[in-house]
């Protein structure tokens, strides 16, 4: 593996009935809060009256932003940062799922910063410092909780872009299990297709000598694949949605990638498509990334029977590698579609349309990928395999 640093501090406050210590975390230093929140599933199932009781109980002002997209948008980051500068906020607080936090992330940095905040979105400009923020997570699924990482959308120019600041750690998440009892069952399927693909991202690399990593994902995915029939079979199974969120907030708070990094040419290239066709980010992923696989198989046929073989409990008795690999591959796949993810980019009616316009977006940073380097005919290839 690679020499490596790790950090991170966010206060992971996990269980049923932990909002009651939301009052107690912001108290000694919070005098104005602007709570983000989506399009108002907190309102249907109780958890904003919750969260204001505790608000109100520490004497802060409160201040709120509504209606964050799935997949938000920066004309809504302006509108926080807006806020933010108007009303002279000390503390943002996002109650929701990744794409709040994502929102609130980006307002944060972008309140300190003179220029259009999509200039650090976009990677043009390092952001230099934040706002301090805490999150409420509702949804299992990107691990944004316990991350650095935001991924937001310009939808004027149909442009989607993860982007990161090492100093941009949530100060605080609390996950109460109970709370994603109300997440439907298509959201619950996205988030753990986002969940599993987040383990894989970081278990295919080149890295020599990673036992330990490699033990964490296969133990990680082996887990959740558990879990998850039992989960869509019973929306509000306590224990489901506990080792479900929970493994969300692990795939993806770096314990996984310590000195081995990993690929992310899937997520690259699903952002592409939910950049053009505003699709759920784990529903894009349910569908290419078996279609990725494939196309990589053969540079890293090691690593795709070990999966096989450790993940999946695929017998490589008798056959070759290659053949071990394609039945693991051909086992996620099944397995995904038992649980009712998509499979096809037909199956939210895109055609080959925008294929080469999807292309140039996934390429617009360059080729990328590590167990492979994709290049634009790649990308194209994954498409089409996907349509
Ligand atoms: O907007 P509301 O009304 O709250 O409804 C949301 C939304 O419609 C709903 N929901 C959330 N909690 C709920 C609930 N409905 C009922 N009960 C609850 N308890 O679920 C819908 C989807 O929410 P969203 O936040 O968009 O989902 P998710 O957490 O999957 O976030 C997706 C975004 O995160 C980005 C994706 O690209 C996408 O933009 N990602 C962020 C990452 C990160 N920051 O590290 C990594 C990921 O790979 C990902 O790219
Ligand atoms: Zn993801």
């Amino acid at each position: 593996m690679n020499s490596f640093v790790h950090l991170n501090p966010t206060r992971l406050i996990f269980g049923k009935g932990t909002l009651s210590q939301l009052g107690s975390q912001l108290k000694p230093f919070v005098k104005k809060v602007l709570v983000v929140y989506g399009g108002g599933s907190i309102k249907r199932n109780g958890i904003y009256e919750d969260v204001m009781e505790q608000l109100i109980g520490t004497g802060a002002s409160v201040f709120e932003l509504s209606g964050v997209e799935p997949n938000p948008r920066l004309t809504t980051v302006h509108k926080g940062i807006d806020i933010c500068r108007k009303s002279d906020i000390d503390f943002i607080l996002a109650v929701g799922g990744g794409s709040v936090i994502d929102c609130v992330k980006a307002i944060a940095v972008g309140v300190k910063y003179d220029g259009d905040v999509w200039d650090i979105i976009s990677k043009k400009q390092s952001p230099q410092s934040a706002l301090p923020y805490g999150t409420v997570l509702t949804l299992a699924a990107t691990g944004s909780e316990m991350n650095a990482a935001s991924v937001i959308t310009n939808w004027e120019t149909k442009e989607k872009y993860g982007w990161y600041a090492h100093f941009n750690h949530p100060q605080f998440s609390i996950l109460d299990p109970v709370f994603t009892f109300s997440v439907p069952l298509d959201q619950t399927v996205n988030g753990i297709v986002d969940i599993m693909s987040h383990i894989f991202e970081q278990y295919f690399h080149h890295k020599p000598n990673s036992p330990v990593q490699d033990g964490f994902c296969e133990s990680l995915l082996r887990t959740v694949i558990a879990a998850a029939p039992k989960l869509v079979s019973n929306l509000e199974d306590y224990e489901s949605r506990e080792t479900i969120l929970y493994a969300g907030t692990m795939a993806l708070n770096g314990t996984l990638s310590m000195g081995t990094g990993g690929d992310w040419a899937t997520h690259n290239i699903e952002h592409a498509v939910s950049a053009v066709y505003d699709i759920a980010h784990g529903a894009g992923l349910a569908v290419l990334f078996p279609c990725w696989m494939e196309h990589v198989v053969n540079e890293g046929l090691e690593r795709f029977k070990q999966m096989a073989v450790h993940v999946f409990g695929i017998d490589p008795a008798g056959k070759t590698d290659r053949e071990t690999a394609m039945e693991g591959i051909q086992a996620l796949r099944n397995f995904w579609k038992s649980i009712g993810a998509p499979s096809r980019l037909a199956d939210f009616q895109i055609g080959d349309e925008q294929l080469e316009v999807m292309a140039d977006k996934a390429m617009a940073k360059g080729s990328f990928g590590e167990i492979k380097r994709l290049q634009r005919e790649d990308v194209l290839s994954i498409y089409s395999r996907a349509l």
